[in-house]
């Protein structure tokens, strides 16, 4: 991606006599002009990965996933202030733009779209994309009043600005992917939807941004979200598909750990996020708890 902030060859100079000549790989665009303008100049397959930054590996594997099958890969980075409630974490929500940007450029991206709130959202804005049914206002849609609104929204801008051919979303978030592909298909966005699978720690937590939040006792209790899960798979790899008996696995699970306080567990159809009384086709469980003050989502695709 040639114009804006400038990908290519760059000279420095100090108001000395030192000069130095380098070779910039990556661009940074900060406004929806030089975003667009980029785009434009762009030939061939462009990909786009939207993130809220603080990035870590479950990030990374969305953009190595668009980084092998795309000739470009644009990563946006803006912590979307409409997704958020008012009692939610959208001012301490952690940011961290200069490792972030170290992080993208050692995987060879193309163009990292930062815009500021104003540039996403002008004065006067009263645009929303809103989905209704279940699949908006079961879960997350239901402890989150407005948090699919807000994403839809969002991506919806995102889309429009950046017209990726493809884009990489995380199934952490299985509930928002399904939001989004849901947008697509409405709106008759050409953009296909690409998901890839939860990246955890190795003793099975889900990696979060919000993870940062926990202190060392927290983040051992946390452990009791995926846990739960696999004690529903456990029961449903011996042949049990009564939702009501793997829900009640997972939620024995948690109760155990007196560091969590469970929110939902539910076992639901994988598209509409409605509720299941028997796992006959590949389902969803899903979990949300908190360690502390802070809220985790967790997992799993039920295979029967
Ligand atoms: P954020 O939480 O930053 O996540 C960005 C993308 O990374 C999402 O598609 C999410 O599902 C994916 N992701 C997060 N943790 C992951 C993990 N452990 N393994 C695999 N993928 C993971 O989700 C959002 O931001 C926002 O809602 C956004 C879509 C950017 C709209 O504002």
């Amino acid at each position: 991606m040639r114009p804006g902030s400038g990908r290519g060859l760059r000279v420095a100079r100090d108001g000395g006599d030192h000069v130095s000549v380098y070779w910039c790989l990556m661009e940074v665009l900060s406004t929806v002009a030089a975003m667009q303008s980029a785009r434009a100049a762009t030939p061939g397959s462009v990909a786009l990965v939207p993130t809220m930054g603080c990035l870590h590996e479950g990030h990374l594997a969305l953009v190595r996933r668009a980084r092998a099958e795309n000739e470009h890969v644009v990563v946006s980075i803006f912590v979307n202030p409409t997704q958020f409630g008012p009692q939610e974490d959208f001012e301490r929500y952690p940011r961290d733009p200069e490792r972030d940007l170290r992080l993208l450029a050692a995987e060879r991206v193309d163009a990292v779209f930062m815009p500021t709130v104003e540039e996403m959202y002008p004065p006067g804005f009263d645009e929303w994309v809103e989905l209704r049914g279940p699949l908006t206002e079961r879960l997350e849609g239901a402890a989150r009043p407005g948090h699919f609104r807000g994403v839809a929204t969002v991506v919806a801008r995102l889309f429009r600005i950046v017209q990726p051919h493809r884009a990489y979303f995380g199934e952490k978030d299985a509930q928002q992917l399904q939001v989004i592909r849901r947008l697509v298909r409405e709106l008759h966005l050409p953009v296909e939807i690409l998901s890839v699978p939860t990246v955890r720690e190795p003793d099975g937590l889900a990696m979060s941004s919000r993870n940062a939040y926990l202190s060392a006792e927290e983040r051992r209790a946390a452990l009791a979200l995926s846990r739960s899960l696999r004690a529903a798979e456990r029961l449903l790899g011996n042949g049990v598909t009564d939702a009501e008996t793997l829900r009640r696995a997972a939620r024995d699970e948690i109760a155990r750990e007196p560091g969590v306080r469970l929110e939902y567990v539910s076992v639901s159809d994988g598209e509409t996020f409605e509720e299941l009384e028997q796992v006959e086709r590949p389902a969803r469980l899903l979990v949300a708890a908190r360690a502390g003050r802070t809220r985790l989502i967790d997992n799993a695709l039920l295979a029967p």
